[in-house]
C-alpha cells in the first residue's frame, strides 16, 4: 500500500481565496483587516517565516505591519509596543513571533497581548476558552491540521488520535481539537515510556516533536492518518518532517508530505483568525 498524500497547499490556497472574497466584502464596510508582526533579533528561520506571513496578507487583501526589534530590546519596551498595538483601531490581530532571545520573557509577552486580538491563541485567556470548548482563536497550526482532517473526510468521533509532542503552541491545543472532535486523545511527551506502543493505537497520529524522522513506518499502524508538523532542515540542506517518510508512506492511509503539508496551512489560518478578529470588531 502507499499512502495517499494529504496537499496542505492546495486546501491552504482554497481558504486563501476565501478569506480573500471576505476582506473584499468587508472592506465594502470600510474594515481593513490588520496583522501586526512583532520580531524581534536575527534568528533567520524567524525572517523567513514573518515574510512569508506578510505576503500572504498582502495577496489577500489584509493590512500588515512586521516590526523589526533588536534582539536586546529590553522587555518594557517591548510591552510598550505591545500595548500601542492593542490599542491602535488599525490592528486586529497582534503576532510576537517566537522564539524571543533568553532575556524575555515570552509568557510576560503573550500575556500583554489584548485576547481579541492575539491571532496566534497563546493567551492564557484563549487557551482556556479552548480547554472549555469555547474557542475565540484556534492556534494556527493545529486549526489547520482539523481543516486537513475535514477535508479529507476523516471522522474523529470515537477514532483513536495521538499526538506527539505537548507543546503549548502545537501539541496541547491539538489534544484539545481532536477531543472536542469526539476522539479519545493520547498526549505523548518526551518521557513517554514505549512510544511505539502508543503510535500504533492511532487511527489518526499527529507528530510534533521537533526531531527528524523520530517516527517510522514500523510504528504506525496500517492504514492510519498521518500528520506530520515537523519542518527541519537535513544535514544535506533538504526540509524534513518528524516523519520518516519514506517507511511511512508504505504503512499508512493518508500522510501529509513536508513541505507542502501543514507547513502551508499555518499561515492561512493566521489569515483566517486576522480575518475574524477584523469582522467581529465591525459588529
Ligand atoms: N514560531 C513558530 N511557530 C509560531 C507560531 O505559530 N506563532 C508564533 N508567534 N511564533 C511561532
Amino acid at each position: 500500500m502507499t499512502a495517499r498524500l494529504i496537499d496542505g497547499k492546495a486546501l491552504s490556497d482554497q481558504i486563501k481565496a476565501d478569506v480573500a472574497e471576505r476582506v473584499r466584502a468587508l472592506k465594502q464596510r470600510g474594515v481593513t483587516p490588520g496583522l501586526a508582526v512583532v520580531l524581534v533579533g536575527d534568528d533567520p528561520a524567524s525572517h523567513v517565516y514573518v515574510r512569508n506571513k506578510a505576503a500572504a496578507c498582502e495577496k489577500a487583501g489584509l493590512y500588515s505591519q512586521v516590526i523589526r526589534l533588536p534582539a536586546d530590546i529590553p522587555e518594557d519596551q517591548l510591552l510598550d509596543i505591545v500595548r500601542g498595538l492593542n490599542g491602535d483601531p488599525d490592528i486586529h490581530g497582534i503576532l510576537v513571533q517566537l522564539p524571543l532571545p533568553a532575556h524575555l520573557n515570552a509568557g510576560k509577552v503573550i500575556e500583554t497581548i489584548a485576547a481579541e486580538k492575539d491571532v496566534d491563541g497563546f493567551h492564557v485567556s484563549n487557551a482556556g476558552l479552548l480547554m472549555t470548548g469555547r474557542p475565540l482563536f484556534r492556534p494556527c497550526t493545529p486549526y489547520g491540521v482539523m481543516k486537513m482532517l475535514e477535508s479529507e473526510n476523516v471522522s474523529l468521533w470515537g477514532a483513536e488520535a495521538v499526538v506527539v509532542g505537548a507543546s503549548n503552541i502545537v501539541g496541547k491545543p491539538m489534544a484539545m481539537l481532536m477531543l472536542a472532535a469526539g476522539a479519545t486523545v493520547t498526549l505523548c511527551n518526551s518521557k513517554t515510556r514505549d512510544l511505539a506502543a502508543q503510535t500504533r493505537r492511532a487511527d489518526v497520529l499527529v507528530v510534533a516533536t521537533g526531531k527528524p524522522g523520530m517516527v517510522t513506518g514500523d510504528m504506525i499502524k496500517p492504514g492510519a492518518v498521518v500528520i506530520d508538523v515537523g519542518i527541519n532542515r537535513s544535514a544535506s540542506g533538504k526540509l524534513v518532517g518528524d516523519v520518516d517518510f519514506e517507511s511511512a508512506r508504505k504503512v499508512a492511509g493518508a500522510i501529509t508530505p513536508v513541505p507542502g503539508g501543514v507547513g502551508p496551512m499555518t499561515i492561512a489560518m493566521l489569515l483566517v483568525n486576522t480575518l475574524e478578529a477584523a469582522e467581529r470588531s465591525a459588529v
